[in-house]
């Protein structure tokens, strides 16, 4: 029986326990999308997680969307992100880069004037933040051609060796929460009538193909990949889930992929159980758990590590607040995409816990 305090391994990953770091966009980087010390410094107070995502990074000026959200795909870009991976490695944390690209979730605010790419010429519901942070309408993107879709899976790769150069332990391609990977994935936003829609199978192929680029360029033993199945959350829409992510499980077999982090909220899980019977790699769980839900899921054998968003913005010292069973601090949301240190680096640790 294991536990959440025990070490784990996934691929070239060593985890000191199985409590995990949720990706976590906080747009701290600023307009130059240069990572700094501010963001190293709030790395560094959560090394104890067995585990560190970082926050989502775009891979190319064409996947971002997000401001002051941090990019890896420049020198300057991959020089910042090296404080914030020493800073968490002299702290013996270990942390891997999430990479990022927005689809139809940008704007082309972001791009220039230019249309955010999409799998087909469908807009999202709902409102896209503009440079400056007002609300703007999504638009209807462009429709990916295929030098498209391999430019892109090259950046993926480029975006890869760059987080490895950059001193990370590995990356997680970020395939979940309706941006461009899961904008192929599901049938609402993927209406393409060649090889990378209509099927599961194609619909599943460019995922495949980043897969592959990404752990041909770093190693599958340092490549991990982020699922979400949600539907609603950035307009994903797609009514056989568990189908679709029996056969992502099924191709990912013999990718020797580090581990799949599964996002599914644990009110209606159907696909979290299906994914841990399929798949034969680490399969980490996330979205809303608590220690003791964390616990009987580890100790069950239902997951191999659990990751926690919000309650790490709150808490850098997660850890050992659940290994005391010490209260937790409450989450501040308004602070949550702020430009500056409240709310980021001054939520406070236990009087015992070693100055971070
Ligand atoms: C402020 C904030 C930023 C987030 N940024 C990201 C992100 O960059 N990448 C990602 O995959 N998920 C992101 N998420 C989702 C979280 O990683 C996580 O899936 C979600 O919060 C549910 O887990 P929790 O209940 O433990 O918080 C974000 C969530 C929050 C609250």
């Amino acid at each position: 029986m294991q536990n959440l305090f025990e070490p784990l391994t996934a691929g070239e990953l060593k985890f000191k326990n199985r409590v995990v770091m949720s990706p976590l966009t906080r747009a701290r980087a600023g307009e130059t999308r240069i990572p700094n010390d501010l963001m190293a410094e709030y790395y560094a107070q959560r090394a104890s997680a067995g585990l560190i995502i970082s926050e989502a990074t775009a891979i190319s000026p064409m996947g971002y969307g997000w401001r002051n959200a941090p990019g890896i795909y420049t020198d300057e870009q991959t020089d910042g992100w090296r404080k914030v991976t020493d800073a968490v490695h002299q702290k013996n944390g270990q942390i891997i880069l999430q990479l990022w690209h927005m689809g139809r979730i940008s704007h082309p605010d972001f791009l220039n004037g230019a249309l955010p790419v999409a799998p087909s010429a469908i807009a999202a519901e709902g409102e896209a933040r503009g440079l400056t942070g007002e609300k703007k309408s999504y638009v209807i993107p462009r429709t990916m051609t295929q030098s498209d879709i391999e430019e892109t899976i090259a950046d993926f790769a480029a975006a890869a060796r760059r987080a490895i150069a950059a001193g990370f332990d590995g990356v997680q391609i970020h395939g979940a929460n309706g941006y461009l990977i899961d904008q192929f994935l599901k049938e609402g936003s993927n209406q393409r009538t060649d090889k990378y829609g209509g099927s599961i199978e194609n619909r599943v192929r460019f995922l495949i193909e980043v897969c592959e680029a990404v752990a041909l360029a770093v190693g599958a033993g340092r490549t991990a990949l982020r699922l979400s199945a949600i539907n609603g959350y950035n307009s994903m829409n797609d009514d056989h889930l568990p189908e679709l992510f029996a056969h992502v499980a099924r191709e990912l077999n013999t990718r020797q992929l580090a581990f799949i982090e599964l996002r599914e909220p644990q009110s209606a899980q159907r696909v979290t159980p299906m994914m841990r019977e399929n798949f034969k790699g680490i399969l980490i769980g996330n979205d809303g758990y608590e220690l003791a839900t964390a616990e009987a899921a580890i100790t069950s054998g239902a997951l191999d590590a659990v990751s926690f968003g919000q309650k790490y913005i709150a808490n850098p010292d997660l850890v050992e607040r659940f290994q005391r069973g010490a209260p937790l601090n409450e989450l501040d949301p308004k602070t949550s995409y702020n430009n500056g240190p409240e709310g980021y680096i001054d939520y406070p640790m236990l009087p015992t816990t070693r100055a971070a």
